[in-house]
C-alpha cells in the first residue's frame, strides 16, 4: 500500500489538480437546473461519463477525483466501472465521506457536518474499493451572529475526527474548511474574510495536532481569501492573492504537502486568475493547486446541455479549464 504522504504528493504532482465531482443529489440538481435537466441516476451518469472520458484532461491535468459514494460504485453506459476508467487515466478516485449540514444547536446561522458514526466501517468499504482519498466539508458563515467560537471548534474537531480515521483506513484526509463567500448575506468585507479564515485555520490545525493526525499524510482544502460575493468593495487579483497567502503562511504548517483550494462561487476565470497569482509567490513550503467543482465544471455542464451530441464538445470545454488551472497551478497562467 502507497504511504499516506506518497499519495498526497501524488495528489498536487506539478500541473495537476483535483476534479470534485462529489455533488450529493440536492447539489447536482442544483447544477443541472442551469440547463433545464431533470436529474435521474442515468443523466447523473452520462454526465460524469462525459467528464471522466475527457481523456487528455484526465491523464495531463487532474490527479485525482472527488467521487459520491453512488459514482464510486457505478460504471458507464457500456458496464466499465468509473473506478477503472479513472485508473486508466492514471487519476486516483477519492470519495466524500460526510453526510452534508445540520444546523448547530442553540446557534444561529451556524451549521455542523455530520457523518462521523459508522464512519471507520465505510472507510474500511472505500479503502478496498480502491479509494485513495477521502473529503469532508465542513462550513463557516459569516453573518452578523457568526461565526462562533463554539461553530468554528466544533467543525474544526469534527473534521480531526474525520482525518484519524482516514489515517487510519490508509486514505489521505483531504481536510475542507469552508469559510463561505457565497452565504447570506455575503456582503462582508475581504478584511472579515481574512480574519475568519485565519482563526478557523488555526483551530483546525490545533484540533488536528491534538488527534495525532500525520500532517505529512492530508492535504488542506481552503477557501482563497475573498470578498463575500456581494460585497460591494471587489478586491483586486493581487490583494486576494497576497492576503490567502499570508494567511495560509501563518497557519498552515509546512508539514502539509499540498493545499488544494475549492472554487467557492468564483467565476471560472477568477479562480484561475487567484490560483496563478497565488503561484507566483517566492518560497511557498506547500503546492498550492485546484480542487475545483464549478470552476472547471460549469463550462462543460452548460455546453453538454444533457445531449449526447454535445459530448464532444463539452469535453473540450472541460479540457480547456482544466489546462488553464494546470497552467494556474505553476503560476503560468496569464490573462
Ligand atoms: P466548488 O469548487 O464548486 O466550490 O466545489 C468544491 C467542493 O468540493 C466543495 O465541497
Amino acid at each position: 500500500m502507497a504511504s499516506l504522504n506518497a499519495i498526497a504528493q501524488k495528489l498536487v504532482e506539478s500541473g495537476k489538480g483535483i476534479l470534485a465531482a462529489d455533488e450529493s443529489e440536492g447539489t447536482i440538481a442544483k447544477r443541472f437546473a442551469l440547463i433545464g435537466l431533470p436529474v435521474t441516476l442515468e443523466s447523473r451518469r452520462d454526465y460524469r461519463e462525459m467528464l471522466f472520458r475527457s481523456t487528455e484532461a484526465m491523464t495531463n491535468y487532474i490527479s485525482g477525483v472527488i467521487l459520491t459514494e453512488e459514482t464510486l460504485e457505478q460504471s458507464a453506459a457500456d458496464g466499465t466501472h468509473f473506478r477503472d476508467i479513472l485508473a486508466e487515466a492514471g487519476c486516483i478516485p477519492g470519495i466524500k465521506v460526510d453526510r452534508g449540514t445540520m444546523p448547530m444547536p442553540g446557534s444561529k446561522d451556524e451549521k455542523i457536518t455530520e457523518g462521523l458514526d459508522g464512519l471507520r466501517q465505510r472507510l474500511g468499504h472505500y479503502a478496498r474499493l480502491g479509494a485513495g482519498f477521502a473529503k469532508w466539508r465542513g462550513v463557516i458563515a459569516i453573518t452578523g451572529y457568526a461565526p462562533t467560537r463554539n461553530g468554528i471548534r466544533s467543525n474544526a474537531h469534527v473534521l480531526a475526527r474525520y482525518a484519524a480515521l482516514c489515517q487510519e483506513a490508509g486514505i489521505v484526509p483531504v481536510v475542507e474548511p469552508e469559510v463561505l463567500a457565497d452565504g447570506e448575506p455575503g456582503d462582508h468585507d475581504i478584511a472579515r474574510c481574512e480574519e475568519v479564515t485565519g482563526e478557523t485555520l488555526e483551530a483546525v490545525f490545533s484540533e488536528l495536532r491534538l488527534a495525532g493526525v500525520d500532517l505529512s499524510g492530508m492535504l488542506l482544502k481552503p477557501n482563497m481569501v475573498l470578498a463575500g460575493t456581494r460585497a460591494k468593495d471587489r478586491p483586486s487579483v493581487e490583494e486576494v492573492a497576497r492576503r490567502t497567502v499570508a494567511t495560509l503562511r501563518a497557519h498552515v504548517p509546512a508539514a502539509v504537502p499540498g493545499i488544494a483550494f475549492l472554487s467557492g462561487g468564483q467565476s471560472d476565470e477568477e479562480a484561475t486568475a487567484h490560483l496563478s497569482a497565488m503561484n507566483q509567490s517566492a518560497n511557498l513550503p506547500w503546492k498550492l493547486t485546484y480542487s475545483y467543482g464549478r470552476a472547471l465544471q460549469t463550462a462543460a455542464l452548460v455546453t453538454w446541455g444533457g445531449d449526447p451530441a454535445n459530448v464532444a464538445k463539452a469535453q473540450e470545454a472541460f479540457t480547456h479549464r482544466a489546462r488553464m488551472n494546470s497552467l494556474a497551478s505553476l503560476g503560468q497562467w496569464r490573462p
